[in-house]
């Protein structure tokens, strides 16, 4: 129901913006940037807001505004900056609300910011750059305003992207921050949406279904937003008693206004009211735009507003608009930005921008496609049937081969320990213990760099569908920076102290050696080694779940070698030079890995190098 309340949603969206006309004459972006009018001297107009109102605290309103402003701008230098990212999030409020509507939910905490700035860089503006993208945020109009009764500032951006000095097509975007203390606690962005732009065409499906969706969860207003009686605040409010006469008695003749739903701008009063008469035919009578928030000058205004049908918030309806008011009070332009409808490209830019980057990661991503395919859908690629099927023989296979966990209940004669084929607890218990030696890398997950699917969970998983949990990782993991990692940089204590752990490699090994040596030699009822491997195949010739352990083998075998120059990275190890140990870490299998992990350099840790400079 939910999917299909989103599909509905992705159609109707295409249209709900619908409220400025499509117009025959081309407008570029660049007409509409109002450069020259943006607020060289902010406090211009706030002395002019508050000149006549004495018992205003006028001074203090303007300077809180003024630093509001500031704080935003210079938010987006410091992003442009590539400030690091620990420094970035502190423009933010602890608890920030951050909607960046490439993405269906709010980010959360300034921690899950942070997360989302290292894992989501590139995918929209306001999700940072990565150090090697040359893009840059171009700020084209602010406008920012208070709420005197509670300190709360409101500063609305009109940007768009730059690369090279050049605008980056479609890129036009506007921000509504909230701010108190000069800490941003809420943040609405909106991006317009690609060429060609969706236009008016599922306007009549609109209003068939409006009555099916709606979903106020995701409305971020504010619950008491002060009216003043703006111009903008009366088009809203005409537009929504359709009153489209008196709609457009508040802009000036010569206006411009654009909806970055259609391709073009429309121009003029006469224009703007032919379009308005035409979408108040399409659209119900119970949909009206609700303004949420409002940023207000005397020169500009910035809102931002959602959709409801009968009262009831639409989903995926929300949106942005940017108003210039001319010196009459009329609005003269305006850009009006709804959000992205359904499926939103956040998440799905992050991951093709990593494949762009590292087109080797499609390996991992075909093995792993067709590895859950095989195992869980196909018949007859590999024998038995397939492993959804759940057969009682199976259940029954996995429970006893997790009773003899890496041999101990056999080695110990424990009562309950079951008896299963000898070669098949081998290759399960190597296979678990090459999945738990993994761990070595845990220093691949740090505070500064986040994976996509954090390793920690990655690697409980693989216990339980080995490689069904370690290929994902490989071709979702953020990429290794250059830099020397110390010890107390990996995300989690106990992280720190397992991955770190020098024996891991030597115990796993003999775990490893041990299970190889109980295929072969152990419960020797099951007879010599011709015999036991006989009764192995005919076991596995039936079996989906047994054979997948040697596909697992394979694929450890292939994918150990991934981790290895990423760490010596990590721990300034130069790669040419200590040969021995990456080739044997790289090509021998299981205790290569071993190897490796037992004789590679030790993170630093900062507290010894502190010691060391003081000694
Ligand atoms: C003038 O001051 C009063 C009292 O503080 C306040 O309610 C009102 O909103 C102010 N008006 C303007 C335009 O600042
Ligand atoms: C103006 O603000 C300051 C600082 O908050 C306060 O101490 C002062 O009493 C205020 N003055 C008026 C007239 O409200
Ligand atoms: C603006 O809209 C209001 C109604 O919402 C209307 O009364 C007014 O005449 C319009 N024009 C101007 C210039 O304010
Ligand atoms: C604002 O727009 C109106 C209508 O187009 C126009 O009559 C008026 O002169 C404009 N005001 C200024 C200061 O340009």
């Amino acid at each position: 129901m939910k999917f299909l309340k989103i599909a509905i949603c992705s159609m109707l969206i295409e249209s709900s913006s619908a409220f400025v006309p499509a117009s025959s004459k081309a407008t570029t972006v660049s007409s509409l940037r109002m450069e020259g009018t943006t607020t060289l001297n902010p406090f211009a107009s706030f002395a002019k807001l508050f000149e006549n109102n004495k018992s205003t605290n006028a001074s203090k309103q303007r300077f809180q505004t003024s630093s509001a402003e500031a704080s935003v701008r210079s938010f987006i230098d410091d992003v442009n900056a590539r400030k690091d990212r620990m420094d970035l999030v502190n423009y933010f409020d602890d608890d920030v609300k951050f909607v960046d509507t490439a993405f269906y939910n709010p980010v959360e905490g300034k921690d899950a910011l942070l997360r989302h700035f290292y894992l989501h860089a590139d995918s929209s503006g306001l999700s940072t750059f990565s150090e090697d993208s040359q893009k840059t945020i171009v700020v084209d109009n602010v406008a920012a305003s208070i709420e005197e009764d509670n300190d709360v500032s409101k500063v609305c951006v009109l940007y768009h992207l730059e690369e090279g000095g050049m605008q980056i097509p479609d890129s036009t975007a506007i921000t509504f921050y909230n701010l108190k203390n000069d800490k941003i606690y809420q943040v609405f962005d909106a991006t317009e949406p690609p060429s060609p732009k969706p236009a008016d065409s599922g306007l009549k499906l609109l209003k068939t279904v409006s009555k099916l969706i709606g979903d106020d969860s995701i409305v971020i207003g504010n619950e008491n937003i002060a009216t003043s009686g703006s111009s903008v605040e009366k088009y809203f409010d005409a537009w929504n008693r359709r009153d489209m006469i008196d709609a457009v008695s508040n802009f000036s003749d010569d206006c411009v206004v654009r909806d970055t739903q259609f391709d073009n701008s429309f121009e003029g009063k006469e224009e703007f009211e032919r379009h308005l008469l035409r979408v108040e035919e399409c659209l119900p009578g119970t949909f009206n735009f609700v303004i949420d928030d409002i940023a207000l000058t005397p020169k500009n205004a910035g809102v931002s507003w959602h959709v409801e049908n009968n009262g009831d918030a639409l989903s995926f309806t929300r949106g942005v608009s940017f108003y210039e008011v001319n010196e009459s009070g009329l609005i003269s332009s305006g850009i009006e930005i709804p959000e992205k409808a359904p499926p939103k490209n956040g998440l799905i830019s992050t991951i093709s921008s990593k494949f762009e980057k590292e087109p080797i990661r499609y390996i991992p991503a075909a093995i792993w496609v067709g590895y859950m395919y095989i195992l869980f859908i196909s018949e007859g690629i590999l024998p038995g049937v397939n492993a959804l099927q759940l057969e009682q023989r199976t259940w029954e296979e996995v429970r006893d081969l997790s009773l003899n966990f890496f041999l101990v209940s056999p080695i110990l004669n424990l009562p309950f320990a079951p008896v299963v084929h000898p070669m098949l607890e081998g290759v399960f218990n190597l296979l678990l213990a090459w999945a738990a030696m993994f761990a070595g890398f845990l220093s691949d997950e740090r505070k500064n760099k986040p994976n996509l699917l954090p390793w920690g969970p990655m690697l409980v998983g693989m216990q339980f569908l080995t490689s069904g949990f370690l290929l994902p990782y490989l071709f979702t993991r953020s990429v290794e920076k250059d830099d020397l990692v110390y010890k107390e940089d990996i995300d989690g204590e106990l992280q720190a102290k397992v991955g770190e752990w020098k024996p891991l490699g030597g115990a796993l090994a003999t775990v490893g050696t041990y299970s190889i040596a109980w295929a072969f030699i152990g419960r020797p009822e099951f007879g010599d080694f011709d015999e036991r491997y006989s009764s192995f195949i005919d076991l596995l010739s039936i079996d989906r779940v047994g054979s997948s352990f040697l596909v697992d083998l394979a694929i450890f075998a292939v994918f150990q070698s991934w981790f290895i120059d990423d760490d010596l990275k990590r721990r300034g190890v130069d790669i040419e030079s200590e040969t021995a140990l990456r080739n044997i870490g790289k090509v021998i299998p299981f205790f290569g890995l071993a190897y490796y992990l037992t004789f590679r350099p030790s993170l630093p840790s900062r507290d010894e190098i502190v010691e060391k400079k003081s000694e």
